[in-house]
């Protein structure tokens, strides 16, 4: 067994890479909030290497993002193997094969979680990328199948230990399942009894205390916050202070309004403020999301043109909301 490069345990989460979110001032943010590992977006290979638009920006990074892993997809190992090597060749160490999306586009092309349906073909593609990077550095994100009831995760994993991956993410719902039903973190336990390798969770992590319980019913090395950091990146920092058996802060405006002002520098500092601005205007609702005389602001977040009219409703309309 490879022995992977960063530390993986439970009180270092993981930010899911997010296809449209996980950016890099995305990615700074919940590291300012105590996240410890993140994970591009998912890139596609051949898009890479054919220089697709759009595909420099996803690879955005700097010092202060680390440990990075790039998520890679794709199915034909030419592609695959291509794109490690260049992006080995600009200083990226760390990469992961998406085998878990289930989205038509991508699964349609035999890639993602279409990957599952035929596991020699991915042990195949993962013999020849873990011999593209160094030892422990080439993670794999699996569903416990593609094909409902018909899960095929435990032999793959014994697989991918014996060919030297670093770590395996499963978020435990089948391919053909989308995002219906529930992640059944019972396979998580599975997994984690049957092989050596660090295994990082994921699937249904919606709470701070959703990481804690997960961590303790499975034996997971780690946690990968997805859908609940997009609704509160700060769940990092609550589920840490829960590790710690302290009170998790409360959700508040100003803990809100803190948060947005410091993505928007990030989003400035980083030369994509108007990329932040259009992003803002599906994070922000999400985040006020239960917040106590938020609803009705959060379609006028979607309207506004600048930061400032975001801030102007942050702290004159709904703070003011939340004191009365
Ligand atoms: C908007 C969105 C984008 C996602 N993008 C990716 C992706 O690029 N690569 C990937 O492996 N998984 C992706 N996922 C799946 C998440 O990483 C995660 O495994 C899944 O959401 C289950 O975790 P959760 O139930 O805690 O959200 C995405 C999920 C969402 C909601």
């Amino acid at each position: 067994m490879s022995t992977p490069i960063f530390p993986i345990t439970p009180d270092r989460p993981w930010l899911a890479p997010l296809a449209g979110f996980s950016d890099l001032p995305f990615r700074l943010l919940c590291h300012d909030l105590g996240c410890h590992t993140a994970v591009t977006e998912m890139i596609s290979a051949k898009g890479l290497i054919y220089k697709s638009p759009g595909t420099k920006e996803l690879l955005q990074t700097c010092e202060q993002d680390s440990p990075l892993i790039v998520q890679l997809f794709g199915s034909e190992e030419p592609f695959l193997v291509q794109s490690i090597e260049r992006l080995r060749a600009e200083g990226f160490r760390y990469f992961d094969l998406n085998c878990g999306c289930p989205v038509r586009k991508v699964a349609k092309t035999g890639s993602g979680a279409a990957l599952l349906k035929e596991p020699a073909h991915l042990l195949h593609l993962a013999k020849a990328m873990i011999a593209a990077t160094e030892p422990g550095c080439m993670g794999f994100k699996i569903r416990l199948g593609w094909h409902i009831g018909q899960p095929v995760y435990l032999p793959l994993a014994k697989e991918l230990e014996e060919l030297g991956a670093g770590w395996i993410t499963m978020h435990p719902r089948f391919g053909a399942q989308g995002f219906t039903g529930h992640a059944d973190w019972s396979h998580l336990k599975t997994l984690k009894a049957n092989i050596s390798l660090p295994v990082i969770a994921s699937g249904d992590l919606f709470q701070a205390e959703d990481g804690l319980r997960c961590v303790d019913q499975t034996g997971v090395d780690s946690i990968m916050f997805a859908r609940g950091a997009l609704s509160d990146p700060s769940i990092f920092s609550r589920y840490l202070r829960l590790r710690q058996a302290q009170e998790p802060e409360e959700k508040s405006c100003l803990r809100i309004t803190a948060m947005v002002r410091r993505l928007s520098e990030l989003y400035a500092e980083h030369g994509m403020e108007r990329l932040g601005l259009l992003k803002m205007r599906t994070l922000v609702p999400r985040f006020l999301k239960g917040l106590p005389g938020a609803r009705a602001f959060r379609r006028d977040i979607v309207f506004c043109k600048s930061w400032d009219e975001v801030f102007h409703i942050l702290e004159n309309e709904i703070s003011g909301f939340e004191e009365n």
